[in-house]
């Protein structure tokens, strides 16, 4: 069983605040990019990277691409405004029919096995998402005031990758776009025109780098498992 991936890395980091792209931030002398790109490199599972970057920061990545010897990142595709035009001008690209990835370059910790289970399920079912229970609890708030204890039992945290069958999340997407929808997730788009997505239970560790904080759990992160 084999899949392509989509990693959008065309976004600004504005809430990490860094002055420049957060995916060239370096944990452990690495840039997180290449933290997400090696562990798809490494998966004999995956057949091809297709990257989406913004036009300023093609020179680095792409000098990057080569010190690092990521071999499977050669298509590389312009971003656009938001997160989901990313993903759309590199699914464009996208011509087979088999299981496709979308994962985002800021979430450096997924492994080889959640993904195994998570394309797994996607064959079966055809769109399959990555997420964990949440541990909070979760309330609906308007005005300042709580309107609702939600059930904790029926809620979870989305991450990615999600994973999907090309031609569902092509027609997806493309019916979003018409419908000038702006999903949070893909699978979200996948939803909205009435196909089932199963959830497949990851791992905590997954984290979004997204502020400056989120680099203090990434470094902790990164000693746990040293150990
Ligand atoms: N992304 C993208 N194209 C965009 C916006 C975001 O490819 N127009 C990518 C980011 O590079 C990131 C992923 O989508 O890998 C998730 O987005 P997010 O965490 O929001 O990153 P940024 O958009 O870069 O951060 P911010 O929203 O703080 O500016
Ligand atoms: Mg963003």
């Amino acid at each position: 069983m084999t899949y392509q991936v989509i990693i959008p890395a065309a976004g600004q980091g504005k809430r990490m605040g860094a002055g420049k792209n957060k995916l060239l931030l370096e944990l452990d002398g690495i840039p997180v990019l290449v933290h997400t790109l090696k562990v798809f490199e490494a998966d004999a599972a995956c057949t091809g990277i297709i990257l989406a970057i913004h036009p300023q920061d093609e020179a680095a990545f792409k000098v990057i691409i080569r010190k690092h010897k990521l071999t499977k990142a050669k298509r590389l595709v312009p971003g656009g405004e938001e997160r989901q035009h990313s993903i759309f001008n590199a699914l464009k690209t996208v011509t087979d029919h088999g299981i496709i990835l979308v994962h985002d370059a800021a979430r450096p910790f997924i492994q080889k096995d959640d993904i195994k289970r998570l394309t797994e399920t996607a064959e079966k079912t055809g769109a399959a998402i990555i997420g964990v229970p949440a541990k909070d609890t979760m309330k609906k708030v308007e005005n300042g005031v709580v309107t609702t204890t939600v059930e904790r039992s029926s809620l979870w945290a989305v991450q990615t990758p999600q994973a999907f069958r090309v031609p569902l999340l092509l027609q997806a997407y493309e019916q979003a776009d018409r419908d000038h929808f702006l999903g949070t997730d893909d699978a979200s788009l996948v939803e909205r025109i009435g196909y089932p997505v199963t959830i497949v239970e990851g791992s905590y560790d997954n984290i979004k780098l997204t502020t400056p904080e989120d680099l203090f759990f990434a470094e902790a992160i990164l000693k746990k498992r040293k150990t």
